[in-house]
């Protein structure tokens, strides 16, 4: 089966409304050229962002994406955003468990599988990040961190249904750091998650449940990667800043 290739542009704390207006001028004329047929085009602008880059890629097949979200749909959550609220925006994926919300934030597995449960009942797709720090892939431990993560991330998930959960492999240690994983390396871990995601789901959903690779992903290596069987797309946060770089992830042969 021809594979479906899914690139997530991951903002971050970048491209408030006038450089996402920009943005937006510069990307989509650009990305109607590109032949999505077999591809998924996401972009997670930060909170303030969303509604106006609703209004500017309306009709567009450019999906939005949040970059963290609640578990509870209301309440007294000072300086959190409602799964339920990003919905009504026309949000469709939510990226959950970034290495950035579980190091400088402390958002821990214990959390994120809550986050990950609210996001999931109302009705958006949890895009669920894990990756290993530079330190425990030293000491030998990717495969218990990420599974660990893994695991307990969509532990409170009662059922997951096809199309809706993405995994994404993050390695701590290549992200905005310039040096990506090899494709072999990427390879390794996203083979290791598919077999575990079989052991919980059966082999024909695990199939079904994209895995993304993050961690500076640019032009330059977006070929190499994306040629791995087991990796369904990527996550990119430095060069999705850029329109004409992450057009050229984009526009990969695949
Ligand atoms: P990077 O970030 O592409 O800048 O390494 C990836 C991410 O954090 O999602």
């Amino acid at each position: 089966m021809a594979k479906i290739a899914y690139f997530i542009g991951n903002w971050k704390m970048n491209h408030g409304i006038s450089e996402a207006r920009s943005y937006f001028e510069r990307f989509l004329p650009e990305i109607s050229k590109v032949d999505l047929s077999r591809k998924v085009v996401g972009i997670a602008p930060p909170f303030t962002s969303l509604a106006f880059a609703r209004k500017l890629t309306e009709g567009s097949p450019v999906k939005l994406c949040a970059q963290n979200a609640c578990f509870a749909e209301k309440g007294a959550y000072t300086g959190e955003v409602s799964p339920l609220m990003l919905k009504e925006l026309g949000v469709e994926y939510v990226i959950l468990g970034h290495s950035e919300r579980r190091h400088i934030f402390g958002e821990t597995n214990e959390l994120i599988k809550k986050r990950v449960k609210g996001v999931y009942q109302a009705g958006l797709t949890p895009i669920l990040c894990v990756g290993e720090t530079l330190e425990e892939r030293r000491l030998g431990n990717t495969f218990l961190v990420v599974s660990e993560q893994l695991k307990q991330g969509l532990s409170e998930l009662e059922k997951v249904e096809e199309g809706r959960l993405i995994i994404a492999y993050e390695p701590v240690w290549a992200i905005g750091t310039g040096v990506n994983a090899t494709p072999e390396q990427a390879e390794e871990v996203h083979s290791f998650l598919r077999d575990l995601l079989a052991s919980m789901y059966g082999k024909e959903l695990a199939q079904a449940i994209p895995i993304l690779y993050g961690g500076s992903v640019t032009p330059e290596n977006i070929a190499d990667l994306i040629k791995e069987p087991n990796v369904d797309g990527v996550l990119v946060g430095g060069a999705s800043l850029d329109p004409e770089k992450f057009l050229k992830i984009v526009s990969v042969a695949i």
